[in-house]
């Protein structure tokens, strides 16, 4: 996909972010604006990525396809498949885990009907796969909603966060 037919298919906002990005770095490194990209496409997308946007992102930034999605598939902040609207995450990892990780995921699975990597039937939440370590150790069990770190969790914590959101 050229530049020109990529346009298309990204919002002006989308177009902006990239050109704002790609000029922080050299001539040439425009692949270090493929994460902020994705972001927000991804944002715009109802959270999640497809194909054509990510074939879009990489012909707006002369890239090849492929580049764009080894990012969009490695990293576990990208979705390539539609998900409920707000995303958990609940870390397991180490320290967590000695802190009742395990029992935070189980008391959110059972809550919400689903497991893990699932999202509600109602479009509501999507419950990623366990997270690795999101650096909040201090404050474990964590699990993070929406982008947002949620620390010292308990199931009645959890209760109030989830049945805060619309
Ligand atoms: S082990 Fe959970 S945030 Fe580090």
């Amino acid at each position: 996909m050229d530049k020109s037919s990529a346009s298309t298919n990204l919002s002006p906002l989308v177009r902006e972010e990239i050109d704002r990005w790609r000029v922080k770095f050299p001539e040439g490194r425009q692949r270090s604006a493929v994460i902020a990209a994705l972001h927000l496409v991804q944002h715009e997308n109802h959270g999640y990525l497809t194909s054509d946007l990510m074939e879009a992102v990489a012909g707006y930034l002369d890239l090849p396809a492929i580049q764009v999605f080894e990012v969009g598939a490695f990293y576990s902040m990208f979705e390539t498949k539609p998900v409920g609207r707000h995303s958990i995450s609940v870390c397991t990892n180490i320290s967590c885990m000695l802190r009742g990780g395990e029992k935070i995921l189980g008391h959110i699975e059972r809550k919400l009907g689903i497991e893990a990597g699932e999202s509600t039937p109602d479009g509501k939440f999507y419950l990623k796969r366990e997270e690795e370590c999101l650096a909040a150790c201090v404050g474990a069990p964590m699990m993070m909603v929406d982008h947002k770190f949620h620390e010292r969790l308990t199931p009645a914590r959890i209760d109030e966060i989830l049945d805060s959101l619309d």
